[in-house]
C-alpha cells in the first residue's frame, strides 16, 4: 500500500449546541510524514481522544482540513467518498478499551480483518500469529478474550491495529495496562512498522517510560497543538 502522511490543519470539534457546547478542538496543526512515530500528550480532557476519533472517522469534525498522503478526505466536509472504506483499508486503531470479539479466540479477532480483505485464512492466522509471538501473547492463542488478562487484551488490539498493514496507525495509550518492559517492545514494534511499511504513527501517551523515545511531540491544551523536539532515544 502507497505510503501516506497525515497532515491535519485548523481542525475543529465542537461537540453538542448551545449552552452546553464543548469546543474540544479549536484550531489543531499536525503533520506526520510517513514512516515517522509521533508522541501526542496533554492534559486530560485536552482533546487527544477526539483529534485520533475525527482522524479515524469515527466522528465528524466541525471544521478544518485533514490529509492522507494526496488524498484531502476532509475540507469542511468529508471528501472520502466512502468513510468505512477508509476506517477499513487506511486506518489502525488501537484504542483505550481493547473491545475484543468476545466470541472469537484471540488468533481470529486478529486474523479476521485480513480475512475480511480477502487474504486467505492460512496466511491471516500466520500473519496474526507472527505479531502476538512479537507481542509476547502468542501462548494465549487459543484463549477467548475474556481469559486474557487487561495487559494481554491490549497486546492482542495492538496485533488486531497493526495486522492489515494500514498506512496510519492511531493509538490511544497503547501501553498503559503494560508493564515497562512489555510497554517498550509496543513501542519497538511500532518504530519498526513505521520502518518497514513507512507508516505514519500517532501515539498517545502519559507514559514516562516511552516518551524520551519520540523524535518529535506535539502537546494539545485547550484545544491547540504545539510541537516539540523529543529526546530520540532508542527502546532499550
Ligand atoms: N461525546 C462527547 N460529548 C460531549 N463532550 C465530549 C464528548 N467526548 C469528549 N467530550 C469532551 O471533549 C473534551 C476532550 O475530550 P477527549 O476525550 O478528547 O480528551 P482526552 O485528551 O482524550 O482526555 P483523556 O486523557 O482523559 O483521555 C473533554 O472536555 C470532554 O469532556
Ligand atoms: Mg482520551
Amino acid at each position: 500500500m502507497a505510503a501516506q502522511g497525515i497532515r491535519i490543519e485548523g481542525l475543529k470539534k465542537r461537540y453538542g449546541s448551545g449552552d452546553t457546547a464543548v469546543d474540544a478542538l479549536k484550531g489543531v496543526d499536525m503533520e506526520v510524514a510517513p514512516g515517522e512515530v509521533v508522541g501526542l500528550v496533554g492534559p486530560s480532557g485536552s482533546g487527544k481522544s477526539t483529534l485520533l476519533k475525527c482522524l479515524g472517522a469515527v466522528i465528524d469534525p466541525s471544521a478544518g482540513r485533514m490529509t492522507l498522503g494526496d488524498a484531502v478526505i476532509y475540507d469542511q466536509g468529508w471528501k472520502a467518498r466512502d468513510l468505512r472504506a477508509l476506517r477499513r483499508d487506511k486506518i489502525g486503531f488501537v484504542f483505550q478499551a481493547p473491545y475484543l470479539i468476545p466470541f472469537l479466540d484471540v488468533t481470529d479477532n486478529v486474523a479476521l480483518l485480513p480475512m475480511l480483505a480477502g487474504v486467505p485464512n492460512a496466511e491471516a492466522r500466520k500473519r496474526a500469529l507472527e505479531l502476538l509471538t512479537a507481542l509476547d501473547v502468542q501462548h494465549r492463542a487459543k484463549a477467548m478474550p475474556s481469559q486474557l488478562s487487561g495487559g494481554e487484551q491490549q497486546r492482542v488490539a495492538i496485533a488486531r491495529g497493526l495486522v492489515n498493514r494500514p498506512p496510519v496507525i492511531l493509538a490511544d495509550e497503547p501501553t498503559a495496562p503494560l508493564d515497562s518492559k512489555r510497554a517498550m517492545a509496543v513501542i519497538r514494534i511500532l518504530n519498526d512498522m513505521a520502518k518497514k511499511y513507512e507508516t505514519a504513527i500517532i501515539v498517545v501517551t502519559h507514559d514516562e517510560k516511552i516518551l524520551p523515545t519520540f523524535k518529535r511531540i506535539y502537546h494539545i491544551r485547550d484545544g491547540v497543538t504545539h510541537e516539540e523536539a523529543g529526546e530520540g532515544r532508542g527502546f532499550d
